[in-house]
Order: C-alpha cells, then structure tokens, then sequence
C-alpha cells in the first residue's frame, strides 16, 4: 500500500562550517547520534509515513554499522549529491507513485516538534495549498548590505522569518519544480518550488528549539534542550 506521505531526511551534507572530521548529523546527542533523533521525532508525529535517507555515499557504511549499534530501524537509504537541491531530488526518485504529500526534512535538525508537524500536515488539507513551511521571527537587529557589500544600511526585522524544515508540498508539484535547473537561491524546497511557478507556500509557526545543528556550540545547546525537558 502506499503511504499518503513520504518524508525525505536530507543528511548527506559535509558539515564545512561544523568543522570536524565526524559530520554533524552523526555526532552523538546525549548517546545518539543527532540524525536518529531527527528520525526519532519524525516518527513520532507521522508513524505511517513513508521514509527515505539520504545520505553521503562515504557514510553509509557509517550508518548501517550505527543503526545496528542502536538497534534502530533503518529507513530506505539512498546517496545524496554535491548540493542539498541535488540530495533532495536522489530522496525524490525514491517517492511511490500515488503519494499525496512529500514531506522534506533536514537530518541536522533533531527537534522537529509534533505540534509543527502536525500544523504542517493539517495546512495541506486545503487542495489550494502548494506547500507549507515553518518560519520563526527574527531576534538579531539587521543590517542589509549594499551591492559592493562595504556600505549598509538598517533593515527591519520584523519583516524577515528565518524558514526551517521539515516542509511540505503535494509530491506531483514538487517533482515538477525538480525538474528545473539548480540555481544557487535553491537551499530549502520552498523555493524551488515558488521558482517553479507552483506558487507561494504557506508560513507556519517554527520553534526556536527545532534548531539545525551548525557549529559545535549548537551540540552543547542541543543537549541542554534535550535535558531540560521542554520538548
Ligand atoms: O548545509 P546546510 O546545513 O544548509 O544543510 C541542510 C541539510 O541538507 C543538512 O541536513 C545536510 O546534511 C543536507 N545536505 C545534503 N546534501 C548536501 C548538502 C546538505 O543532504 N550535499
């Protein structure tokens, strides 16, 4: 039977700006590595869903070998590419036929919350949707830079949301919108999507816990969260 969502985990990133040799979703969050607990929450909210990894090709011996450690039961595992866009279109190649929704998660991101999730799935109920994404406000003042990038000026904040995942869209559209060319814009599925023509996606409400693992500080801040049981 196939299921009416499919959830892709994009996790086969180097981690360049995490700066160790081990990548960032497989260091260990309080003795699991942060990818399984991405899995763990996904699960969690949408027992029925379909899944796919993907991951590095160099490290998926490294997750067979962790998901036999941790007893855990490994989702379909397929290889990524050079880009997180080239990643996410392998995970899509693996989605059934007659799914409704493909739901597309970033693995450095271990918290994903039910009450997103579920405010995710129920958004799509209205067939005039194209796709929802989680979006939270902006705490930094800001400053825009001009064209040379020497001079700036003021922005205001409250105009800006930085835009998390998981995201969801109808799985026929976000074919389509794969079949573009990449452009460089293209770092989450929201906009290739609106670059698609599929048109705007609707914003939900993120969570500042449903952080993405980036430098080593957020390994630190992630195992304070996970301790102060607020999730
Ligand atoms: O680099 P960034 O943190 O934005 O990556 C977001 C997610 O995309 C991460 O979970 C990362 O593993 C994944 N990714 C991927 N393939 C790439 C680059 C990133 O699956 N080539």
């Amino acid at each position: 039977m196939v299921s009416d969502i499919h959830i892709i985990v994009v996790a086969a990133g180097s981690g360049t700006r995490f700066g160790s040799p081990l990548p960032k979703q497989f260091c260990q969050l309080e003795g699991r590595p942060v990818v399984m607990r991405a899995i763990d929450s996904l699960r969690r909210a949408l027992p029925d869903a379909a899944m796919t990894i993907v991951l590095a090709e160099s490290d998926i011996d490294r997750f067979s070998y962790l998901c036999n450690l941790h007893q855990f039961a490994s989702p379909q595992v397929v290889a990524g590419g050079a880009t997180r866009w080239e990643s996410v279109k392998r995970g899509l190649a693996t989605v059934a036929d007659g799914t409704r929704l493909v739901m597309v998660h970033d693995g450095a991101r271990p918290f994903p919350t039910e009450t997103m999730i579920e405010s995710l799935v129920a958004t799509m109920a209205d067939d005039a949707v194209h796709g929802a994404v989680p979006v939270v406000p902006v705490t930094d003042s800001l400053r825009l830079l001009s064209d040379d990038r020497l001079g700036s000026v003021p922005f205001d904040r409250s105009r800006l949301r930085a835009v998390q995942t998981p995201q969801i869209f109808r799985a026929d559209e976000l074919r389509r919108a794969y079949e573009l060319p990449y452009q460089e814009t293209f770092t989450d599925d929201a906009s290739v999507i609106e670059a698609a023509g599929m048109g705007e996606v609707v914003l939900t409400q993120g969570d500042p816990l449903n952080l993405k693992i980036t430098h080593p500080l957020d390994i630190t801040i992630a195992e304070t969260i996970l301790n102060s049981a607020v999730l």
